[in-house]
């Protein structure tokens, strides 16, 4: 299999279809011709009670039934055991039947940037025993892929930048110079799945301890009222039977996080990030700070950070930085993978 941001391989035959996959620890995203279809990456084993034989139920079907009784295989979009490899072959399996993905297909996977060999041994793997891309497969970086759903397309291929991937698990900067990743960095500490810890907890605060809700719950809460534009009062009301009734303001239980996690973005990327890279190349260091940042990954959708990230990121470095976002920052590096493997049959 090719590996992408340095090479590739082709093979021309007609009827081929273009895919594009981005495997994330939270979502997967498919992008076949104007379709995208997002599946959370969960699998749930089930026994059937009467002949006991083995089923498998996955992404957004097994997440509505089961909740967080499911499992998500992947942390920083990668397998880390046999086990996980195992499951993530069964879930891909699944999802390319649903999508109806065709085994003569050219496919571009669009996975995290790591340093992690067995965690890239273990996807090649899968990906090599899941019966679609007969064509050709690659595998790019999904921050990378993610720019590449700008307007200009292609076109960003001239420049050096950097983009900042706002994951579930994980936030990633990577340095692009012409195509390249010249430079990454990754944390866990400030992700999607901190901030939905901290809206539980928040709650938890607001309520004297009384409410309680899963994770799950946090997280639909973030995705749905997270907003840094406008602070809308919204009033909650939770009834626990015997402990009695409890309202509590929504919007602030979701948007403190958010404001904390923001604060986080913003010291990693200049307190960690910025100076690692300017003391690894300096000229690189120049060219991304004087161009603009890409913000991309499903936490970028939240309404009015990326202008918030702007103003703060620009007070912190003393200039004016200019952050652009994709469409939509959640399915971007699935579109990515997807114009890769199009400009692929096309050759
Ligand atoms: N509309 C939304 N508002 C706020 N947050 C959102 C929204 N949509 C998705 N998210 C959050 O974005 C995160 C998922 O983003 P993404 O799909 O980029 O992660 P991932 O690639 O699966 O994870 P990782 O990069 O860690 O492997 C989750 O924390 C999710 O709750
Ligand atoms: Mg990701």
């Amino acid at each position: 299999m090719a590996e992408g941001n340095g090479g590739n391989e082709t093979n021309k035959k007609p009827g081929v279809i273009p895919v594009g996959i981005k495997v994330g620890s939270q979502k997967t995203v498919i992008a076949m011709g104007d379709e995208i279809h997002v599946e959370e990456t969960c699998i749930r084993e089930k026994e059937n009670p009467v002949t006991g034989t083995k089923d498998y139920i996955i992404g957004n079907d097994a997440s509505e039934l089961y909740g967080d009784d499911v499992t998500y295989m992947l942390r920083g979009g990668l397998p880390a055991t046999e086990e996980e490899a195992e499951l993530l072959r069964i879930f891909l399996g699944e999802v390319a039947k649903k999508y109806g993905i065709p085994e003569n297909s050219y496919v571009t996977y669009a996975i995290p940037s790591t340093e992690l060999e067995e965690g890239i041994g273990l996807f090649k793997k899968v990906v090599s025993q899941v019966p679609i891309g007969w064509s050709g497969k690659e595998v790019w970086n999904d921050s990378f892929l993610a720019s590449l759903a700008l307007p200009e397309g292609l076109g960003i291929l001239d420049r050096t930048y950097a983009v900042i991937n706002l994951g579930s698990t994980t936030t990633e900067f990577v340095a692009v110079r012409k195509g390249e990743i010249v430079f990454s960095m990754v944390t866990g500490e400030v992700s999607g799945d901190v901030v939905d810890r901290w809206i539980k907890n928040e709650i938890m605060n607001l309520t004297r301890g009384a409410v309680n809700v899963d994770l799950s719950t946090a997280r639909e809460y973030k995705e749905k009222y997270a907003n840094l534009l406008e602070w809308k009062n919204i009033k909650e009301t939770v009834q626990l039977f015997e402990k009695g009734q409890f309202t509590f303001r929504l919007d602030e239980a979701v948007n403190r996080p958010v404001e904390r996690y923001l604060d986080g973005l913003i010291d990693f990327v200049t307190l960690e990030v910025l100076p690692s890279l300017a003391e690894f190349n300096f000229k690189i260091y120049r060219l991304v700070t004087g161009s603009e940042f890409v913000l991309t990954g499903g936490m970028a959708r939240i309404p009015g950070l990326k202008e918030k990230f702007e103003t703060k990121l620009s007070d912190a470095l003393g200039s004016a930085i200019k952050i652009r976002v994709p469409d939509d920052p959640l399915t971007a590096s699935a579109k990515g993978a997807l114009t890769i493997s199009t400009l692929r049959i096309k050759k």
